[in-house]
């Protein structure tokens, strides 16, 4: 991960001109800061099934995180969570103003695409990553997660419902992540199957945000915590015993699943995997 870090950094957005902070403000929040979890689950796959492959992968990484890094600007935002930390330094919205931030993500959204278009693999991989990615962060994916989000905010919804839109919020670009991977190495017949597997992997990773919300402090989540009151989450949705219970029962279900996998991803996947596994317990 220490390389595609200097390969986040050797392709950050640049634009030259009279604008004091426009250029700081599409960086800021790329450098330095984030879990890097959805490009560690990509490379992992490539790693396993191509490591020849991984350079090129780069490219594809860095366009999953442009991607989560604009969503990220945009839900702290004064109109949707109104969060003031974030990777451990002021919101962009804090730091600059409200305009700055919904610009920063308007641009990071679509360099994801120049990013990603601009990838040495082939046109026809590089099209099926472009629907992937366009798929599972936009009208039916992350969007439509945070649309229900923040329209329910105050409202409470089914458990099956607070499912479906962490689903969407989170879980699909975990999932495009995994999928991705395996359309990078030409595996798509395992993409479907990684696919589901993210699927799952997504709603635990934010059943566990929605623990840490209440758990950790802002020093050590880095960002706005005990900020989901009003929020359909599992703490707010079940009490926070319930929700810890789902998210070890979903924990030991992901790794049995695990198993399935043949040896090589299973050696890729798993110290990321275990990493994370249990991340609601900190
Ligand atoms: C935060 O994502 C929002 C969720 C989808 C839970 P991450 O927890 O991956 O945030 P970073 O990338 O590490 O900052
Ligand atoms: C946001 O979920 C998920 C996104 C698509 C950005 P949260 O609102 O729970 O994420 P945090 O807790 O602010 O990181
Ligand atoms: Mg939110
Ligand atoms: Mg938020
Ligand atoms: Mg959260």
């Amino acid at each position: 991960m220490e390389q595609f870090e200097s390969f986040l950094v050797a392709h950050l957005p640049t634009a030259t001109s009279f604008h004091p902070h426009y250029e700081l403000s599409l960086q800021r929040m790329l450098i330095g800061g984030g879990k890097r979890f959805r490009p560690a689950l990509l490379l992992s796959v490539v790693q396993a099934y191509n490591p020849l492959l991984t350079q090129s992968a780069y490219h594809v990484a860095l366009a999953i995180e442009l991607l989560h890094t604009y969503s990220l600007i945009h839900d702290d935002l004064p109109a949707m969570d109104n969060a003031d930390l974030r990777r451990g330094i002021p919101t962009l919205h804090k730091t600059y103003d409200e305009v700055s931030a919904i610009l920063a993500g308007d641009a990071l959204n679509t360099y994801a695409f120049e990013v990603l278009s601009d990838a040495p693999l082939s046109d026809k991989v590089i099209v099926k990553l472009v629907r992937s990615l366009s798929h599972n962060g936009g009208v039916n994916g992350m969007v439509l997660g945070q649309a229900i989000d923040c329209h329910f905010e105050n409202q409470r919804l089914e458990l099956d419902q607070v499912k479906m839109l962490h689903i969407h919020k989170t879980g699909k670009l975990i999932a495009a992540s995994l999928q991705m991977g395996a359309f990078i190495v030409g595996r798509d017949d395992l993409a479907q199957k990684l696919y589901d597997f993210g699927i799952d992997l997504g709603l635990l990773f934010q059943i566990q945000d929605d623990i840490l919300d209440v758990t950790q402090d802002e020093i050590k989540a880095g960002k706005t915590t005990n900020n989901d009151e009003a929020k359909n989450s599992f703490v707010t949705l079940l009490g926070f015993e319930s929700a810890m219970n789902e998210a070890n029962h979903l924990a030991d279900k992901i790794m049995k699943r695990m198993k399935s996998f043949d040896e090589n991803l299973r050696r890729e996947l798993s110290p990321t995997l275990e990493h994370y596994i249990n991340r609601h317990k900190d």
